[in-house]
């Protein structure tokens, strides 16, 4: 059974895009080896992303770099939107329904983890209960304005445990 895992790189206090989804502020952040992305990047069986996300600022367009896990990342991408284009790119997936998304991204990605993309489409997976684990990198720079690495306004008070032997930020959700 596949894993649900949101993750991003934040800055420091919490954004994961810069205002109007500006995303040039993290291409140096990711220039150094990080052990965990690399460790999680060989269990990514799926991913799935909001339009936003998919159709949104790459700082590594048109270079070998540009895509998920800085342009390593190979496997079948499944993204939400009410917009699919009319000729899908190859490997990519456009669904409309959140349990439909989900249900086929697990498929897809058999033990492994379905990478979640996208504060909105994460928001969304927690409030159905189908998100496992959140797993953040947090990159030493202010933004001040942006897009929230999780925003629920009205506030709420979602638990998070620490996953056992990880020292990034990697927590599994509690559900009670
Ligand atoms: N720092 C990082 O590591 C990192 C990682 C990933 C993303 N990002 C950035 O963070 C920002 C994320 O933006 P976001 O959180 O606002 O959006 P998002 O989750 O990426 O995408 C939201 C969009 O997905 C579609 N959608 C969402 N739920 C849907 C549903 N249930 N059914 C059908 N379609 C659905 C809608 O698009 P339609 O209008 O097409 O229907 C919606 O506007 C982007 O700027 C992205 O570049 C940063």
């Amino acid at each position: 059974m596949a894993t649900v895992l949101y993750s991003a790189t934040a800055s420091l206090d919490g954004f994961i895009a810069g205002p109007g989804g500006d995303m040039s502020w993290l291409t140096e952040h990711l220039a150094g080896p990080n052990p965990t992305a690399e460790r999680l990047l060989a269990n990514v069986g799926a991913i799935l992303a909001g339009n936003t996300t998919f159709g949104g600022d790459d700082p590594n367009r048109g270079t070998d770099k540009e895509g998920a896990f800085g342009g390593q990342y190979h496997g079948p991408v499944f993204v939400l939107t009410h917009r699919p284009p009319a000729e899908p790119p190859a490997g990519v997936t456009f669904v409309d329904d959140l349990h439909d998304a989900v249900a086929q991204a697990k498929e897809a990605a058999g033990a492994g983890y379905v990478n979640v993309l996208g504060a909105n489409v994460a928001a969304q997976c927690l409030d159905a209960g189908l998100l496992d684990e959140v797993l953040m990198f947090f990159a030493p720079v202010l933004l001040g304005d942006g897009v929230p690495m999780f925003h629920r306004p009205g506030g709420t008070n979602v638990r998070l445990a620490r996953m056992p032997g990880e020292t990034e930020h990697w927590y599994r959700v509690v559900r009670d």
